[in-house]
């Protein structure tokens, strides 16, 4: 298939009830999102071709350092650049909020978005931690999981010419374009 023009944009108010029309019965992913970003704990950064949400990745501000998590494309979407397009943006936005520095977790058999993670720049770390969560799948099933994921981070100087997205349009939540300085 051929890429489609894909925007990425910060979660807002009105984007919330599109999304969650995508989302299975019960999933209330978006809406926690929503609650968590209303509370400065969270930037959600959705990928939009046209009026459809294809993806999703969340900066989690409460973390320390602060990691991308939760990244998701659709799958009648990947193998198009939303995934790289999320995480361009996700380093644009660190960018313009001064940090220099993006960590992130991925199973440890999932190498499919590992190896998405290491084309961009990232660099394990060797530190592994298991987690167990709940989720709500495509079918709309409650499901509890358990993985192994590693560290990952990638580490750049602001003020040099390799900085991530430095050609990045980033589209702001407010609609306006904003070109990283
Ligand atoms: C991991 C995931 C987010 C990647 O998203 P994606 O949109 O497929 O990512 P991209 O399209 O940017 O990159 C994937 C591959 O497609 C290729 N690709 C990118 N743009 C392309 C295009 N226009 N045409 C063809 N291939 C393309 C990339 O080269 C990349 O290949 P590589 O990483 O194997 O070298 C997605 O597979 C997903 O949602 N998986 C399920 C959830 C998950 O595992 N999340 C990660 C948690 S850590």
């Amino acid at each position: 298939m051929q890429p489609a023009f894909v925007e990425v944009r910060e979660l807002s108010a009105s984007d919330v009830d599109r999304i969650e029309a995508d989302e299975p019965a019960g999933k209330g992913f978006v809406r926690e999102m929503w609650r968590l970003q209303m509370l400065g704990r969270s930037m959600l950064l959705v990928a939009w071709v046209g009026d459809v949400p294809v993806g999703s990745g969340q900066l989690d501000l409460s973390a320390a350092p602060i990691e991308l998590k939760n990244l998701n494309v659709r799958p009648d979407r990947r193998g198009q650049g939303v995934g790289t397009a999320l995480v361009v943006a996700a380093e644009a936005w660190m960018c313009a909020h001064g940090h220099t520095r993006l960590s992130l977790g991925v199973a440890v058999d999932n190498p499919a978005a590992r190896r998405l993670y290491e084309r961009l720049g990232y660099v394990a770390t060797g530190e592994t931690s298991t987690v167990t969560y709940d989720y709500v799948d495509a079918e709309g099933r409650a499901c509890t999981a358990t993985e192994t994921d590693e560290s990952l981070v990638k580490v750049w100087n602001a003020t040099v010419a390799d900085a991530p997205a430095r050609e990045t349009t980033y589209l702001s939540g407010d609609g306006r374009s904003r070109e990283r300085a």
